[in-house]
Formats: C-alpha cells, sequence, structure tokens
C-alpha cells in the first residue's frame, strides 16, 4: 500500500509559530561561514533552495555561543557576538521570503572541539579524552586532546552564554526560535553522558544531576526569550565519536531527561537515532521518539534518523511524531517534499558531497 503522504504536508505548530508542513531540515554543519565565525551570503542561498523546496521548517547548522572555548570547527557560523549575529540575518530572510520558519542551533564544542579561533585546549564536564578520532571533513587529524576539567565558574558562564546567544537568535538574527544542541558528543551531551562526566559536585552522578547542566541552559534560554519563542531541546544516545552508545539506566534516563527538560520550560524534543523507528534500547521495546511523546506530554516531538524514506516518514508523523527532521535526504533533494508530491524520484545521497571537506560545493549555491 502507498503511504498516505498527505499527513506530512499537514499544517502543525510548535507553540505558537505555525509551520506549513510537518518536514524540517535537520541542523548539518557545513563549515562555510567566514574564519570569524560570520555567516556568508554562500550560505543564504544553501539554506534558501531548502525553503523555495517545500520544507516546513529549517534547522540551521550549529552555532558557537561564545568567545571562549565552545567553538567547534574552524569556518563554523556563530552566535557569538553580533557580527555574527547580523551575518545570520540574510540567512533568515532567504528562508522567510518562501514562506518557511527557521530555527537556530545553539552548540558548545566542550571535549569534541577541533578548531577554535579564539582559545587553545579544550574543556569539558571531566578530563577524559574523548573516544574516536576527529573528522577529517571538518580539517581535524588524528585523537581528541585531553580536555581541561571545567570549574563552576565556567559551567556558570556557559549557561550565561547560551542565553545570551540565544537572544541575539531571535532579537539581532530575526531567527523564529531555538534549538539547544544537548546531542551528538558535544558539551551538553558529555555532561549526560555516564563515561564523560565523573564529577563528584552537584553537576555529577545519577542521571538526573548528570542532566543539571542542560536543564539550567533550557531555563535560562527560556527566561532570557520569554514564553512566546519556541525552544528545543536536541537529544540522541549516539554521538559522532561513538555512534552506538545507549543510556545505561535505559527507560529511567528517558524519563529523566524528557521530564526534566518539560519541566525546564522547553517547546519541543528534537530526537535522533540512526534509524529513528527502531527501539531505542533494542528489543520490542518503544522508539526514542515514541518515548519522547510519552514522557514529555505537552511539547512537540520532532524526529530525526534516516526518514527520507517516505513510508518510514508517514508512519513516525501517524503516530509519535509532530514533525519530521532529514539531514542526509535534504542534503541530496533540497526539494524533497516537491519531489515527493509531485511523484518525482529522490536523488540518493552521495558522500562525495562531503569530501574531502564538509564545505558548501557550489552546485549547493549556485541558484
Ligand atoms: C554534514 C553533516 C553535518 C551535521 N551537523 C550537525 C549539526 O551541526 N548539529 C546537529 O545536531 N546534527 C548535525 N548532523 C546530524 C544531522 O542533523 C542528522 O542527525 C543526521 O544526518 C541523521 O539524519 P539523516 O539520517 O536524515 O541524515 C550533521 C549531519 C551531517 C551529515
Amino acid at each position: 500500500m502507498e503511504p498516505d503522504i498527505s499527513t506530512l504536508f499537514q499544517q502543525t505548530s510548535i507553540s505558537s509559530l505555525p509551520l506549513a508542513n510537518r518536514l524540517a531540515v535537520a541542523p548539518m554543519t557545513r563549515v562555510t561561514a567566514t574564519s570569524n565565525g560570520v555567516p556568508t551570503e554562500k550560505m543564504a542561498r544553501y539554506y534558501s533552495r531548502f525553503a523555495r523546496g517545500g520544507f516546513g521548517l529549517v534547522i540551521t547548522e550549529g552555532s558557537f555561543i561564545d568567545d571562549a572555548w565552545s567553538q567547534t570547527y574552524a569556518y563554523q557560523p556563530g552566535l557569538a557576538n553580533s557580527g555574527q549575529a547580523e551575518g545570520w540575518q540574510q540567512v533568515v530572510a532567504a528562508v522567510h521570503s518562501a514562506g518557511t520558519k527557521v530555527i537556530a542551533q545553539i552548540q558548545h564544542a566542550g571535549a569534541l572541539s577541533q578548531g577554535n579561533a579564539y582559545r587553545n585546549g579544550t574543556i569539558a564536564p571531566s578530563a577524559v579524552r574523548p573516544k574516536g578520532e576527529q573528522m577529517k571533513f571538518y580539517r581535524g587529524e588524528g585523537q581528541y586532546p585531553v580536555p581541561r576539567e571545567m570549574s563552576d565558574e565556567e559551567i556558570a558562564d556557559v549557561i550565561e552564554s547560551f542565553g545570551s546567544a540565544a537572544l541575539r537568535a531571535v532579537n539581532n538574527a530575526g531567527f523564529d526560535g531555538v534549538e539547544i544542541h544537548g546531542a551528538n558528543g558535544y558539551l551538553l551531551d558529555q555532561f549526560i553522558t555516564d563515561y564523560t562526566n565523573l564529577r563528584t559536585d552537584r553537576w555529577g552522578g545519577d542521571i538526573a544531576a548528570r542532566m543539571g547542566v542542560v536543564v539550567e541552559v533550557t531555563k535560562r534560554v527560556r527566561a532570557t526569550l520569554g514564553d512566546g519563542v519556541p525552544v528545543g531541546v536536541r537529544i540522541s544516545q549516539g554521538k559522532v565519536n561513538d555512534f552506538f552508545h545507549k543510556w545505561p539506566e535505559r527507560e529511567q534516563a528517558a524519563e529523566v531527561i524528557f521530564g526534566s527538560l518539560v519541566d525546564a520550560g522547553m517547546s519541543y524534543i528534537h530526537v535522533t537515532e540512526y534509524e529513528a523507528w527502531k527501539p531505542a534500547f533494542g528489543g520490542a521495546g518503544m522508539s526514542l521518539a515514541a518515548l519522547a511523546r510519552r514522557l514529555a506530554p505537552g511539547v512537540s516531538v520532532i524526529a530525526n534518523g534516516s526518514l527520507h524514506d517516505a513510508a518510514r516518514a508517514v508512519d513516525l508523523a501517524s503516530t509519535d511524531a509532530d514533525v519530521i527532521a532529514l539531514g542526509r535526504g535534504a542534503l541530496s533533494n533540497p526539494d524533497w517534499p516537491q519531489k515527493l508530491r509531485g511523484n518525482h524520484a529522490m536523488e540518493p545521497f552521495a558522500p562525495e558531497m562531503l569530501t574531502p571537506l564538509a564545505d558548501l560545493k557550489q552546485y549547493e549555491f549556485v541558484a
């Protein structure tokens, strides 16, 4: 039976932000800002293709939040100062002009920084060398360095900086909302993860304590932006440097993570897994999206992970997700929604797009 794709084209909303449909572009770092972290015209043209291609929402690539240790990659865009925020205006305008909404993802690298113009070295919850190797397509080489353990004051600064970056995103750049990057192995996920957070102060210990910084960041961003603006949090089990990680506390972790973020005032939860529909902890259990739906009542759920197969997307959108976010599917088909509607063939994802570097290729920004 053909999937009923009309489900994906229903109007929806996140808080009071109306979306023309339920299809979003997932955040994807493409290292095409200036060396000072200012978004470029190329980026505006690249992002506008998704809007013209029919996506109801674009979540932009992770922007770093301060001029200390948050920058993750060279040529990554930032929201650490007003010049960077003003550079985002052209991106926001280009996406809005096609009737699409746009949310800024804000990110701190923690131990996974491999290109920071501001500081040498890395900081993290604990001095634990990250697993895996730096990413070559973001100009990295070899092992990650051992980070320095953050002081209490540095943790307070980071919480503050997430708030200021969120304010710049909305007030200076014109974004419709903000997504806090709590996933994929970066700083906030390092706090959540048992083996990267060995702290014995109030920021370490059981899963509730390890969520403390993410909860404080969410509260700060919510308090800074007020109630009307969508504030999302992205959560994953896997990491860029540890694909198959699972929360050792399993469902109990999901309960604490999603529950505490609802209490902190988030508007949506963005869950990402390699295959979004699979049971989160194996066996015949629920997917992470299904757990989010049940454990975070009253907030929208965005699901991501290999959902470029329309039947899978429709399935999840009919059950546990309000919005379906596409990463690779959108890269190879910036007009994925229009193609789906017109019953046109989709281009398969071509990993060459991201080699030798993950920067934007000419065909992605030439109209
Ligand atoms: C080139 C590239 C860059 C990415 N950068 C980010 C990022 O900045 N922030 C983030 O949360 N996820 C990032 N991701 C992960 C994607 O948002 C998404 O979770 C992943 O591609 C899986 O979704 P898919 O199966 O639809 O591709 C990136 C993925 C790719 C391929």
